[in-house]
């Protein structure tokens, strides 16, 4: 074998020595035949050769210095927005002149990078990126075990309520709104205009009626029972679409009786504030928010106030995303109590989720991101073969990326993108998330949301009036409203 592989080796040097001579009197034979060797010639190549290195040191140059003017304003806004340095009272008129402030937004470098972030005095937790699309990090230990128990106690003692969202009554009133007749519907409907609707074309457009998660066996069994859908064929013309009114519907459902693992999300919740007077683990927990995220306090203290959600055995939360889309036509749910508008359509403005484990779940009960880091994203492919994968209760070990349930983690993600000139930009479509079923014992979560208007004027406005309010039971009133309006209309963008 040895012997037979040196042979080899000598073949080889052999080859390439006898390769040696007639290559360089091929190339002997070219310079002569088309004078490549030429003085001119040479010259251009010089020429082309140092015209492209200066290019090159230029574009260096240009490089260095554009990214040293950006890191001059980044520890600019850095110093300017440190929680340490900021009290609640400057930060609205801060954030009034747009051009030296700039939202911060954490940098996630690539997945599985991990970086150090001091969030309490003498420790340093570890930041782990989990995915660039959406931006989305994890923070084991952010809570002790102690704050947890704690945070449920809380919970505990308030009260719980059931999270069922009804979201029928905003999206009917809109379609009466409009006033759309059935076909102008059916036209809207069907994306792929054959003049007839698949099942995945109503479902990508409402997997929700009364707060009813529909599936494809769900719409053949609706079918079936409104006799919609007469030759059977799993394909609705718009005669039998007319037949599919939203009353008929709506008795159809009723009558049939809904099962809790039918609902768009099977859970109970509570709120708790966490202004001045909150419980001591309350506030910390905010504050620690506020250097995780590095924002202005004054925008994480007229947020929402902290959401704990517990799910019980066979709980779950299809997947959704916690913010809408912004159009200029839409307003936000927090700075519509402040702004005077009139527009039709509303949504929460959620620029950051952080979603704490309270408690490590038995069995399932994962956080599930179905596209994270997909390489494109198109909500019509979401349905495919009747697989829906926003359906977590079936299809969780379908997402592209899972986070398991471990008490005291964090995990935080961006809804937005950054619009590249320091404030909030379009929608992340890539941040949807769903709770996957749980299959064993209870799941204790706590959300804390950030809210800030895409429209840079109305945050201000919002900011400016609240801050105006003379004392902090007004501001106690405002934010509980709005996060029941928030809960309420949560689930209005699917
Ligand atoms: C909002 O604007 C409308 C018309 O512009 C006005 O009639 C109404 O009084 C305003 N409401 C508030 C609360 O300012
Ligand atoms: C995820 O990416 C793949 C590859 O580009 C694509 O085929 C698929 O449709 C994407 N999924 C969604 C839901 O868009």
């Amino acid at each position: 074998m040895t012997a037979q592989s040196r042979e080899d080796a000598e073949e080889g040097a052999g080859a390439s020595g006898r390769a040696t001579l007639p290559l360089n009197q091929q190339t002997e034979r070219l310079c002569n035949k088309t004078s490549i060797c030429s003085r001119s010639y040479f010259v251009v190549v010089m020429v082309f050769f140092h015209v492209y290195i200066v290019n090159v040191i230029a574009l260096l140059f240009y490089v260095h210095y554009n990214s040293a003017q950006e890191d001059d304003s980044r520890s600019r806004d850095t110093r300017d927005t440190d929680p340490s340095n900021v009290n609640s009272r400057d930060a609205p008129s801060k954030v009034l002149h747009q051009r030296d402030f700039s939202l911060p937004r954490i940098e996630g470098i690539r997945v599985g990078h991990v970086q150090k972030v001091s969030l309490t005095p003498g420790k340093d937790h570890l930041m782990r990126t989990l995915s660039m699309k959406p931006l989305l990090f994890e923070i084991p230990e952010f809570l002790s075990e102690d704050e947890c128990q704690v945070v449920m106690q809380l919970a505990h003692l308030k009260g719980l309520m059931e999270s069922q969202l009804m979201v029928q009554r905003d999206h009917e009133e809109l379609v009466k709104e409009l006033n759309l007749s059935p076909e102008e519907i059916f036209n809207l409907l069907d994306v792929n205009q054959d003049e007839q609707l698949q099942m995945t074309e109503i479902l990508t457009h409402s997997r929700v009626r009364d707060g009813i998660w529909l599936t494809p066996d769900t719409l053949r069994e609706i079918y079936a029972g409104l006799k919609a859908d007469k030759n059977g064929d799993g394909l609705l013309s718009i005669e039998e679409f007319r037949l599919l009114s939203s009353d008929a519907f709506q008795r159809f459902l009723q009558q049939k009786g809904v099962k809790k693992s039918q609902l768009v999300r099977n859970s109970r919740h509570t709120w708790l504030y966490q202004g001045e007077g909150a419980h001591k683990v309350l506030q910390d927990i905010k504050e620690r928010v506020i250097r995780l995220t590095r924002l202005p306090s004054a925008l994480v203290d007229l947020s929402e106030p902290l959401q704990v959600v517990r799910y019980e055995e066979g709980g779950h939360y299809h997947a959704h995303h916690d913010s809408g889309p912004v159009y200029p036509e839409t307003a936000c749910t927090h700075t519509r109590l402040a702004v005077n508008t009139s527009t039709p359509f509303e949504t929460s403005c959620r620029y950051i989720t952080v979603l704490f484990y309270l408690n490590s779940v038995e069995g399932g009960g994962e956080t599930a991101f179905p596209v994270a880091d997909n390489r494109t994203y198109d909500e019509v492919s979401l349905i495919q073969n009747d697989v829906d994968l926003l359906d977590t209760r079936k299809n969780c070990d379908k997402s592209n990326l899972r986070v398991k349930p471990k008490k005291g983690t964090a995990v935080f993600w961006y809804n937005y993108l950054s619009d590249g000139k320091g404030w909030v930009g379009e929608q992340d479509e890539y941040a949807l998330h769903g709770g996957c079923v749980v299959t064993h014992g209870t799941k204790w979560v706590a959300n804390k949301w950030i809210n800030v208007d895409p429209d840079y004027q109305r945050q201000t406005r919002y900011q400016q009036l609240v801050s105006q309010q003379p004392d902090h039971t007004d501001e106690d009133d405002t934010s509980t409203v709005s996060s029941d309006a928030h809960s309420s209309s949560l689930h209005q963008d699917l």
